[in-house]
Protein backbone atom coordinates (compact mmCIF):
# COMPACT_ATOMS: atom_id res chain seq x y z
CA UNK A 1 0.00 0.00 0.00
CA UNK A 2 1.40 3.62 -0.81
CA UNK A 3 2.25 5.90 1.59
CA UNK A 4 -0.74 8.30 0.07
CA UNK A 5 -3.23 5.56 0.51
CA UNK A 6 -2.33 5.34 3.88
CA UNK A 7 -3.01 8.40 4.80
CA UNK A 8 -5.98 9.56 6.86
CA UNK A 9 -8.29 12.02 6.06
CA UNK A 10 -7.81 15.27 7.80
CA UNK A 11 -10.66 16.69 10.06
CA UNK A 12 -10.66 20.28 11.54
CA UNK A 13 -11.32 20.52 15.39
CA UNK A 14 -12.15 23.85 16.63
CA UNK A 15 -11.78 24.01 19.96
CA UNK A 16 -14.52 26.75 22.03
CA UNK A 17 -13.91 25.90 25.47
CA UNK A 18 -12.51 29.01 26.21
CA UNK A 19 -15.25 31.23 24.72
CA UNK A 20 -17.93 28.84 24.42
CA UNK A 21 -17.20 26.81 27.75
CA UNK A 22 -16.36 29.38 30.19
CA UNK A 23 -18.73 32.39 28.92
CA UNK A 24 -21.35 30.75 30.94
CA UNK A 25 -19.71 29.36 34.03
CA UNK A 26 -21.04 30.78 37.28
CA UNK A 27 -17.67 30.54 39.11
CA UNK A 28 -14.97 33.37 38.62
CA UNK A 29 -12.52 31.60 36.46
CA UNK A 30 -8.90 33.04 36.75
CA UNK A 31 -7.41 35.01 33.69
CA UNK A 32 -3.98 32.89 34.10
CA UNK A 33 -6.04 29.54 34.94
CA UNK A 34 -8.10 30.31 31.14
CA UNK A 35 -4.75 31.16 29.71
CA UNK A 36 -3.16 27.75 31.02
CA UNK A 37 -6.32 25.75 29.37
CA UNK A 38 -5.49 27.20 26.19
CA UNK A 39 -2.21 26.81 25.94
CA UNK A 40 -2.98 22.96 27.35
CA UNK A 41 -5.66 22.83 24.32
CA UNK A 42 -2.66 23.73 21.89
CA UNK A 43 -0.17 21.66 23.46
CA UNK A 44 -2.56 18.75 22.66
CA UNK A 45 -2.67 19.72 18.66
CA UNK A 46 -5.04 21.77 18.51
CA UNK A 47 -4.99 24.30 15.29
CA UNK A 48 -7.90 26.27 15.59
CA UNK A 49 -9.47 28.10 18.95
CA UNK A 50 -11.95 30.33 20.15
CA UNK A 51 -9.82 32.53 22.89
CA UNK A 52 -12.13 34.49 24.40
CA UNK A 53 -15.09 37.23 23.03
CA UNK A 54 -14.99 40.81 23.25
CA UNK A 55 -18.72 41.40 23.74
CA UNK A 56 -20.20 43.48 26.25
CA UNK A 57 -18.64 42.78 29.78
CA UNK A 58 -22.49 43.84 31.25
CA UNK A 59 -24.11 41.14 29.33
CA UNK A 60 -21.12 38.21 29.60
CA UNK A 61 -19.29 39.02 32.48
CA UNK A 62 -17.79 35.72 32.61
CA UNK A 63 -15.88 37.38 29.67
CA UNK A 64 -14.49 40.79 30.89
CA UNK A 65 -11.12 39.86 30.56
CA UNK A 66 -10.73 39.28 27.18
CA UNK A 67 -8.15 41.76 26.96
CA UNK A 68 -5.81 40.14 29.59
CA UNK A 69 -6.36 36.82 27.50
CA UNK A 70 -4.82 37.75 24.86
CA UNK A 71 -1.76 39.64 26.40
CA UNK A 72 -0.77 37.20 28.78
CA UNK A 73 -1.48 34.19 25.45
CA UNK A 74 1.82 32.47 24.47
CA UNK A 75 1.26 32.26 20.43
CA UNK A 76 1.96 29.18 19.50
CA UNK A 77 3.19 29.00 15.47
CA UNK A 78 0.71 27.63 12.95
CA UNK A 79 -2.36 27.97 15.43
CA UNK A 80 -5.53 30.04 14.63
CA UNK A 81 -6.17 32.04 17.97
CA UNK A 82 -9.39 33.59 17.37
CA UNK A 83 -11.49 36.03 18.78
CA UNK A 84 -15.45 36.29 19.42
CA UNK A 85 -16.74 39.68 18.36
CA UNK A 86 -19.95 41.14 18.05
CA UNK A 87 -19.75 44.64 16.22
CA UNK A 88 -17.05 48.03 15.38
CA UNK A 89 -16.09 48.51 19.43
CA UNK A 90 -15.40 45.04 20.32
CA UNK A 91 -13.27 44.74 16.72
CA UNK A 92 -11.47 47.48 17.73
CA UNK A 93 -10.64 45.86 21.13
CA UNK A 94 -9.78 42.88 19.85
CA UNK A 95 -7.49 44.58 17.74
CA UNK A 96 -5.93 46.35 20.48
CA UNK A 97 -5.19 43.07 22.46
CA UNK A 98 -3.45 41.79 19.16
CA UNK A 99 -6.04 39.70 17.88
CA UNK A 100 -5.57 38.86 14.07
CA UNK A 101 -8.58 36.56 13.46
CA UNK A 102 -11.97 37.11 14.81
CA UNK A 103 -15.40 35.35 14.60
CA UNK A 104 -18.39 37.13 13.97
CA UNK A 105 -22.01 35.76 15.13
CA UNK A 106 -25.13 36.10 13.98
CA UNK A 107 -28.41 34.38 13.80
CA UNK A 108 -30.52 32.74 10.93
CA UNK A 109 -33.88 33.50 14.06
CA UNK A 110 -34.83 37.38 14.47
CA UNK A 111 -35.89 36.22 17.93
CA UNK A 112 -32.05 34.76 18.86
CA UNK A 113 -30.76 37.55 17.16
CA UNK A 114 -32.68 40.04 19.46
CA UNK A 115 -32.21 38.34 22.52
CA UNK A 116 -28.23 37.17 22.11
CA UNK A 117 -27.37 40.81 20.38
CA UNK A 118 -29.75 42.88 20.66
CA UNK A 119 -30.19 43.89 16.99
CA UNK A 120 -32.12 41.75 13.84
CA UNK A 121 -29.87 39.89 11.44
CA UNK A 122 -29.93 42.92 9.01
CA UNK A 123 -28.53 45.35 11.57
CA UNK A 124 -25.67 42.77 12.51
CA UNK A 125 -25.08 42.53 8.78
CA UNK A 126 -24.74 45.95 8.26
CA UNK A 127 -22.49 46.22 11.18
CA UNK A 128 -20.37 43.23 9.78
CA UNK A 129 -20.09 45.37 6.81
CA UNK A 130 -17.73 47.65 8.58
CA UNK A 131 -15.86 45.31 10.28
CA UNK A 132 -15.21 43.37 7.14
CA UNK A 133 -13.44 46.69 5.31
CA UNK A 134 -11.30 47.16 8.74
CA UNK A 135 -10.79 43.57 8.81
CA UNK A 136 -9.53 43.40 5.35
CA UNK A 137 -7.12 46.53 5.93
CA UNK A 138 -5.28 44.94 9.10
CA UNK A 139 -4.85 41.20 7.28
CA UNK A 140 -7.13 40.03 10.23
CA UNK A 141 -9.53 36.30 9.19
CA UNK A 142 -12.72 35.97 9.79
CA UNK A 143 -14.84 33.15 10.84
CA UNK A 144 -18.62 33.47 10.49
CA UNK A 145 -21.30 31.60 12.74
CA UNK A 146 -24.85 31.23 12.17
CA UNK A 147 -27.05 30.32 15.44
CA UNK A 148 -30.35 28.72 15.56
CA UNK A 149 -29.87 26.79 12.53
CA UNK A 150 -32.54 23.95 13.47
CA UNK A 151 -34.55 25.94 15.68
CA UNK A 152 -35.02 28.66 18.11
CA UNK A 153 -35.92 28.77 21.39
CA UNK A 154 -38.29 32.03 20.60
CA UNK A 155 -39.31 31.71 17.65
CA UNK A 156 -39.74 28.16 16.76
CA UNK A 157 -38.07 26.01 13.80
CA UNK A 158 -35.90 27.69 11.41
CA UNK A 159 -36.38 27.25 7.92
CA UNK A 160 -32.91 26.14 6.05
CA UNK A 161 -33.42 28.91 2.90
CA UNK A 162 -33.31 31.54 5.92
CA UNK A 163 -29.71 29.38 7.03
CA UNK A 164 -28.84 29.52 3.30
CA UNK A 165 -29.40 33.33 3.07
CA UNK A 166 -27.79 34.21 6.05
CA UNK A 167 -24.79 32.19 5.80
CA UNK A 168 -24.20 33.13 1.97
CA UNK A 169 -24.26 36.61 3.36
CA UNK A 170 -21.39 36.05 5.98
CA UNK A 171 -19.21 34.46 3.10
CA UNK A 172 -19.52 37.33 1.35
CA UNK A 173 -18.27 39.42 3.72
CA UNK A 174 -15.13 37.38 3.37
CA UNK A 175 -16.00 34.91 6.47
CA UNK A 176 -13.24 31.62 5.53
CA UNK A 177 -15.71 29.65 6.93
CA UNK A 178 -19.29 29.76 8.36
CA UNK A 179 -20.42 27.68 10.94
CA UNK A 180 -23.49 26.33 11.57
CA UNK A 181 -24.83 26.21 15.06
CA UNK A 182 -27.38 23.97 16.79
CA UNK A 183 -27.11 26.33 19.78
CA UNK A 184 -29.91 24.42 21.72
CA UNK A 185 -28.72 20.79 20.56
CA UNK A 186 -31.82 19.92 18.91
CA UNK A 187 -31.36 18.61 15.68
CA UNK A 188 -30.64 15.16 15.18
CA UNK A 189 -29.08 13.65 11.98
CA UNK A 190 -32.12 13.76 9.73
CA UNK A 191 -32.22 17.73 10.10
CA UNK A 192 -28.33 18.04 9.43
CA UNK A 193 -29.07 16.04 5.77
CA UNK A 194 -32.02 18.22 5.78
CA UNK A 195 -30.20 21.21 6.06
CA UNK A 196 -26.58 20.52 4.16
CA UNK A 197 -29.00 18.72 1.23
CA UNK A 198 -29.99 22.21 0.66
CA UNK A 199 -27.02 24.54 1.76
CA UNK A 200 -24.39 22.31 -0.42
CA UNK A 201 -26.53 23.17 -3.45
CA UNK A 202 -24.69 26.40 -3.24
CA UNK A 203 -22.14 26.34 -1.00
CA UNK A 204 -18.76 24.40 -1.40
CA UNK A 205 -18.24 21.77 2.28
CA UNK A 206 -14.71 23.18 2.68
CA UNK A 207 -16.22 26.54 4.19
CA UNK A 208 -18.61 25.10 6.41
CA UNK A 209 -18.46 23.98 9.45
CA UNK A 210 -20.78 22.36 12.45
CA UNK A 211 -21.15 23.33 15.90
CA UNK A 212 -23.68 21.11 17.98
CA UNK A 213 -24.70 21.72 21.49
CA UNK A 214 -25.65 18.31 23.12
CA UNK A 215 -28.69 19.13 25.00
CA UNK A 216 -30.40 16.28 23.64
CA UNK A 217 -27.46 14.16 22.81
CA UNK A 218 -27.58 14.04 19.68
CA UNK A 219 -24.34 15.67 18.90
CA UNK A 220 -21.81 12.67 17.99
CA UNK A 221 -24.73 11.60 15.90
CA UNK A 222 -24.67 15.02 13.47
CA UNK A 223 -21.24 14.50 13.44
CA UNK A 224 -21.24 11.06 11.71
CA UNK A 225 -24.52 13.24 9.27
CA UNK A 226 -21.96 15.75 8.57
CA UNK A 227 -18.82 13.63 7.64
CA UNK A 228 -21.43 11.40 5.35
CA UNK A 229 -22.57 14.66 3.51
CA UNK A 230 -18.46 15.70 2.62
CA UNK A 231 -18.38 18.37 5.99
CA UNK A 232 -14.44 18.27 7.15
CA UNK A 233 -14.51 20.91 9.74
CA UNK A 234 -16.26 20.82 13.31
CA UNK A 235 -16.22 22.71 16.80
CA UNK A 236 -16.51 21.65 19.76
CA UNK A 237 -15.27 22.39 23.36
CA UNK A 238 -13.39 20.26 25.61
CA UNK A 239 -14.78 18.58 28.64
CA UNK A 240 -18.09 19.26 27.14
CA UNK A 241 -18.44 22.80 28.33
CA UNK A 242 -20.87 25.44 27.16
CA UNK A 243 -24.08 27.37 26.55
CA UNK A 244 -25.11 30.24 25.95
CA UNK A 245 -26.79 32.80 28.45
CA UNK A 246 -29.32 33.94 25.87
CA UNK A 247 -30.65 30.16 25.24
CA UNK A 248 -32.19 29.04 27.50
CA UNK A 249 -32.56 25.36 28.31
CA UNK A 250 -29.12 24.96 26.15
CA UNK A 251 -26.45 22.81 27.49
CA UNK A 252 -23.22 22.39 26.93
CA UNK A 253 -20.95 22.04 23.40
CA UNK A 254 -20.41 18.72 22.24
CA UNK A 255 -17.42 17.52 24.09
CA UNK A 256 -14.04 17.74 22.17
CA UNK A 257 -12.50 14.23 23.58
CA UNK A 258 -15.99 12.67 22.17
CA UNK A 259 -15.22 14.17 18.39
CA UNK A 260 -11.99 13.04 18.71
CA UNK A 261 -12.32 9.58 19.61
CA UNK A 262 -15.33 9.65 17.21
CA UNK A 263 -13.21 10.65 14.77
CA UNK A 264 -10.19 9.13 15.42
CA UNK A 265 -11.93 5.69 15.28
CA UNK A 266 -13.73 6.37 11.94
CA UNK A 267 -10.47 6.53 10.29
CA UNK A 268 -9.32 10.33 10.26
CA UNK A 269 -6.97 12.58 11.35
CA UNK A 270 -7.15 15.39 13.66
CA UNK A 271 -3.80 16.06 14.72
CA UNK A 272 -4.95 16.15 18.69
CA UNK A 273 -3.96 13.62 21.16
CA UNK A 274 -7.00 12.11 23.64
CA UNK A 275 -5.32 11.84 26.61
CA UNK A 276 -3.81 15.41 26.30
CA UNK A 277 -6.59 16.88 26.05
CA UNK A 278 -8.50 15.27 28.96
CA UNK A 279 -5.05 16.49 30.57
CA UNK A 280 -6.00 20.01 29.50
CA UNK A 281 -9.34 19.85 30.86
CA UNK A 282 -8.34 18.66 34.08
CA UNK A 283 -5.94 22.26 33.90
CA UNK A 284 -9.71 24.13 33.75
CA UNK A 285 -11.37 22.31 36.23
CA UNK A 286 -10.49 22.66 39.67
CA UNK A 287 -12.18 26.19 38.97
CA UNK A 288 -15.51 24.92 38.14
CA UNK A 289 -18.32 24.80 40.51
CA UNK A 290 -19.01 20.94 38.93
CA UNK A 291 -16.98 17.79 36.93
CA UNK A 292 -16.95 18.06 33.10
CA UNK A 293 -19.86 16.78 31.77
CA UNK A 294 -17.72 14.87 28.81
CA UNK A 295 -18.56 11.13 28.70
CA UNK A 296 -15.19 10.59 27.21
CA UNK A 297 -13.39 12.80 29.34
CA UNK A 298 -15.42 10.64 32.40
CA UNK A 299 -14.49 7.58 30.75
CA UNK A 300 -10.72 7.96 30.49
CA UNK A 301 -10.57 9.58 34.11
CA UNK A 302 -12.25 6.51 35.20
CA UNK A 303 -9.80 4.36 33.22
CA UNK A 304 -6.52 6.12 34.72
CA UNK A 305 -8.08 5.96 38.53
CA UNK A 306 -8.31 2.62 37.71
CA UNK A 307 -5.21 1.99 36.09
CA UNK A 308 -3.30 4.17 39.38
CA UNK A 309 -5.10 1.52 41.68
CA UNK A 310 -3.75 -1.08 40.03
CA UNK A 311 -0.44 0.22 40.18
CA UNK A 312 -0.75 1.17 44.00
CA UNK A 313 -1.84 -2.53 44.33
CA UNK A 314 0.82 -4.28 42.70
CA UNK A 315 3.17 -2.10 44.25
CA UNK A 316 2.33 -2.88 47.84
P1 LIG B 1 -25.91 46.14 23.90
O1 LIG B 1 -25.52 46.04 25.31
O2 LIG B 1 -27.05 45.27 23.56
O3 LIG B 1 -26.27 47.64 23.48
O4 LIG B 1 -24.68 45.74 23.00
P2 LIG B 1 -25.39 48.92 23.11
O5 LIG B 1 -24.77 48.75 21.75
O6 LIG B 1 -26.32 50.04 23.33
O7 LIG B 1 -24.22 49.03 24.19
C1 LIG B 1 -24.45 49.14 25.60
C2 LIG B 1 -23.12 49.28 26.32
O8 LIG B 1 -22.25 48.24 25.95
C3 LIG B 1 -22.38 50.57 25.96
O9 LIG B 1 -21.63 50.97 27.12
C4 LIG B 1 -21.41 50.13 24.90
O10 LIG B 1 -20.27 50.95 24.80
C5 LIG B 1 -21.03 48.76 25.42
P3 LIG B 1 -22.22 52.02 28.21
O11 LIG B 1 -22.51 53.23 27.42
O12 LIG B 1 -23.45 51.36 28.80
O13 LIG B 1 -21.10 52.13 29.19
N1 LIG B 1 -20.54 47.86 24.37
C6 LIG B 1 -19.42 47.13 24.47
N2 LIG B 1 -18.50 47.02 25.45
C7 LIG B 1 -17.47 46.19 25.22
N3 LIG B 1 -17.33 45.46 24.09
C8 LIG B 1 -18.24 45.54 23.11
C9 LIG B 1 -19.34 46.41 23.28
N4 LIG B 1 -20.40 46.72 22.51
C10 LIG B 1 -21.12 47.60 23.18
N5 LIG B 1 -18.09 44.81 21.99
C11 LIG B 1 -23.83 43.74 22.05
C12 LIG B 1 -24.73 44.95 21.84
C13 LIG B 1 -23.87 42.92 20.80
C14 LIG B 1 -22.40 44.20 22.30
C15 LIG B 1 -24.35 42.95 23.29
O14 LIG B 1 -25.68 42.60 23.09
C16 LIG B 1 -23.50 41.75 23.59
O15 LIG B 1 -22.38 41.87 24.08
N6 LIG B 1 -24.00 40.53 23.29
C17 LIG B 1 -23.15 39.37 23.44
C18 LIG B 1 -23.90 38.18 23.73
C19 LIG B 1 -22.98 37.00 23.80
O16 LIG B 1 -21.77 37.09 23.97
N7 LIG B 1 -23.57 35.80 23.65
C20 LIG B 1 -22.83 34.57 23.69
C21 LIG B 1 -21.99 34.34 22.49
S1 LIG B 1 -22.89 33.81 21.07
C22 LIG B 1 -23.07 32.10 21.24
O17 LIG B 1 -22.76 31.57 22.27
C23 LIG B 1 -23.55 31.30 20.07
C24 LIG B 1 -22.42 30.57 19.33
O18 LIG B 1 -21.70 29.72 20.21
C25 LIG B 1 -22.99 29.72 18.18
C26 LIG B 1 -24.16 28.83 18.59
O19 LIG B 1 -24.01 28.03 19.55
O20 LIG B 1 -25.18 28.92 17.93
C27 LIG B 1 -21.42 31.55 18.71
MG1 LIG C 1 -22.33 27.77 20.83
Amino acid sequence: MSAASEARPQVLVTEVGPRDGLQNEKAAVPTEAKVRFVDALVAAGVRQIETTSFVNPKRVPAMADAADVFALLPRRPGVRYVALVPNLKGYERARAAGCDAIALFTAASEGFARANINMTIEQSLAGFRDIAKAAAADGVSMRGYVSTVFACPYDGPTAPDQVLKVTEALLDLGCYEVSLGDTIGVGTPTDTHRLLGILLRYLPSRMLALHFHDTWGMAVANVVAGLEDGLRSFDASAGGLGGCPYAPSASGNLATEDLVYLLDHLGYDTGIDLDALVSAGDVISPFLDHPLPGRVHQAVQSQRARRAQLAATEAS
